[in-house]
């Protein structure tokens, strides 16, 4: 994330309290990076919801986004990814692949064993998963 980033996002702060009717803004921004979430001052068990739109398959320490997460997330909280998986390992060519990685697509998720069992070594009393898996099926870039 840069500044440049946050820059256009602030400005557009006015436009939709207009468009949605509020008197004072219902959003702040914050510049930092998803693995470290405390030193952009976010508490332990202080967040009801947390989204994921692609975002989690761009980070190379997955777990500990994860770990983030999960610190920040209060007791029954959610969390929402919107993310690229994949349901097979992906070929080293593609996970290095500087321009794959940056269209999301590099460092997808693996839907299989690794995901899960990255979700179930997290020290939580309970968890709940609903997939809702959305298919793309165009074909691959033609450089692929
Ligand atoms: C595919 S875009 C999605 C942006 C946004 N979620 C949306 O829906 O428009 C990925 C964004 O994640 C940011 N990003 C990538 N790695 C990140 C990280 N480790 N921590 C925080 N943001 C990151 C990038 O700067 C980029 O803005």
């Amino acid at each position: 994330m840069t500044e440049e980033q946050l820059a256009v996002a602030r400005a557009h702060v006015d436009w939709h309290m207009e468009r949605y009717g509020y008197d004072k803004a219902n959003v702040t921004f914050r510049h930092g990076v998803i693995e470290d979430l405390a030193s952009m001052g976010i508490a332990d068990a202080s967040v009801d919801v947390c989204v994921s739109n692609c975002v989690l398959n761009l980070s190379p320490d997955k777990a500990q986004v994860l770990r983030e997460i999960f610190r920040v997330l209060k007791p029954g909280g959610e969390l929402y990814f919107s993310d690229v998986f994949c349901d097979r390992r992906l070929p080293g060519t593609l996970r290095e692949d500087q321009e794959v990685l940056g269209e999301c697509l590099g460092g997808a998720l693996y839907i299989g064993r690794s995901f899960s069992a990255s979700l179930h070594a997290l020290p939580l009393p309970c968890l709940l998963m609903k997939p809702n898996p959305s298919l793309i099926t165009s074909p691959p870039p033609p450089s692929l």
